[in-house]
């Protein structure tokens, strides 16, 4: 159990090295279960929700070798179980990608409801569940455990409509499809740079997905997969992160290892608010030298503004000259961490999906909790913002979707450091790690 302790107010200057997807490498783990062979995956991140979805596979009876820090070889051609560690899936969102790889490899699942992030509402899989049965398979959830089976000779391919843009229920269906008879076609799915990555890395072990990417999906199902070499593409809101921190403390840096076209929808924003942005190949250079200036945002699916992004623009935006409007389109309740903000002196008033940020001159430090993940990294940058001492519990979020965020910010000029917070008893064994 760790807390952050960050002394704000310092620009940051230098260089960030950006990891692989988050949300990639989290559906393209279990769709290595489809895989008959070895799949070498480059590019992954070091993030707790990776490291309990590869213990999920290993107890399943997968093989999975560390080639690097980054690079695994993972082999399920060994697994025989179609049931997964119910605890440890609990824990996790993406653990429903367990369902279409297992229904789609077995023609059958069990297991748990997913976990996640908390953003105070229900986080429903009807339309994964409508997608399913759209293919013939029969789903029961009931008691937190979800039961899929195919019926007799597979999943049969078929024309599924979503009624909500959904990059889970997307993912799951394109998993369950690689395998059923005849052609599967998904209209109205998530454009999102982790469906396309996720395809082509189905393509590239030998399915036939067209359309990721677009509106509509088309799988046409094949008979094996074979295994193969994949590199993971960076993370998108990871990089959004790091360019709003430089945007809220002042600063020049430079985010390298990103696609430049999937940071559009963050950089117009922050370039609407006075910040500087350069585009390189592979690169961005952030650079703010002026007062922020207000902005109105509306969260959307992929191309339009990140939702995952909302509550560190929401963030800086506290700082900036004017009044702000930011609405939330894709979560029914994402604004739990504006308590916090308001903490440190900050002017939100959210009413619904709506917020009105009235900018002030200042945040002052002052101790927050991390609610989960992205609102946990809003807290980082509210505390590198802020005068005097932030403390942050509850960091356990941040890890489970940011690669070593301590070290990174303090490449760069940020005053951070990870303390063990262990009961009162252990207290003599305090540890510092930053
Ligand atoms: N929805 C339904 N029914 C469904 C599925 C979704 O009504 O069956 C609704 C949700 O309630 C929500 C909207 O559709 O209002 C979008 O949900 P989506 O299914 O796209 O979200 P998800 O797949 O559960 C992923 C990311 C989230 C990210 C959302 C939206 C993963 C593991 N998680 O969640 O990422 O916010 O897409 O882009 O990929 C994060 O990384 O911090 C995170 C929460």
């Amino acid at each position: 159990m760790y807390k952050y302790i960050i002394k704000g107010g310092k620009p940051l200057y230098g260089e960030v090295e950006i990891s692989g997807a988050k949300n990639a490498a989290v559906a393209i783990i279990p769709a290595a279960l489809l895989v008959d062979g070895v799949c070498r995956i480059e590019n992954i991140p070091q993030i707790s929700d990776v490291t309990m979805l590869l213990n999920i596979l290993k107890r399943m009876g997968a093989s999975i070798r560390t080639v690097d820090r980054h690079t695994m070889d993972i082999d399920c051609s060994g697994v025989t179980s179609t049931n997964a560690d119910f605890d440890m899936m609990r824990r996790i969102r993406a653990s429903y990608y367990l369902i279409g790889a297992l229904l789609g490899r077995f023609g059958s699942a069990t297991v748990a409801m997913p976990g996640g992030c908390n953003f105070g509402g229900v986080r429903p899989i009807d339309q994964h569940v409508k997608g399913f049965e759209a293919m013939g398979a029969t789903v029961d959830v009931r008691n937190g455990l979800v039961v899929a089976k195919a019926p007799e000779g597979g999943l049969r391919g078929s024309e599924i409509y979503l009624d909500v843009v959904s990059v889970g229920a997307t993912i799951n269906l394109m998993l369950a499809a690689v395998f059923a008879q005849g052609t599967t076609v998904i209209e109205n799915v998530a454009k999102e740079p982790h469906i396309v990555d996720v395809a082509n890395f189905l393509n590239s072990m030998g399915a036939d997905i067209r359309g990721a990417g677009t509106n509509v999906i088309k799988v046409r199902g094949v008979k094996r997969l074979q295994g193969g070499f994949y590199s993971i593409i960076p993370d998108q809101i990871e990089a959004g992160t790091y360019m709003a921190a430089v945007a809220g403390t002042g600063g020049r840096l430079l985010i390298k290892n990103v696609i430049p076209k999937h940071m559009n929808c963050i950089s117009g924003k922050l370039e609407e608010m006075g910040v500087t942005i350069e585009e390189g190949e592979d690169c961005l250079l952030v650079k703010r030298d002026r007062p922020l200036r207000r902005t109105n945002v509306k969260t959307q699916p992929y191309p339009g503004f990140p939702t995952d992004m909302q509550p560190q623009l929401s963030t800086i935006l506290c700082l900036a000259q004017g009044t702000s409007i930011v609405t939330e389109g894709v979560w029914e309740n994402r604004y739990k961490y504006v308590d916090e903000l308001l903490k440190m002196g900050a002017n939100v008033r959210v009413d619904g999906r709506i917020a009105i940020i009235e900018g002030v001159e200042q945040l002052t430090g002052a101790p927050l909790k991390a609610y989960d993940l992205r609102a946990g990294a809003a807290m980082v940058i509210a505390g590198l913002c802020a005068s005097g001492v932030t403390e942050i519990e509850g960091v356990e979020y941040i890890e489970r979707g940011y690669e070593e965020i301590i070290e990174k910010l303090r490449r760069v000029g940020a005053d951070i450091e990870a303390v063990d917070i262990r009961e009162p008893d252990d207290e003599k064994d305090i540890e510092r790690i930053g």
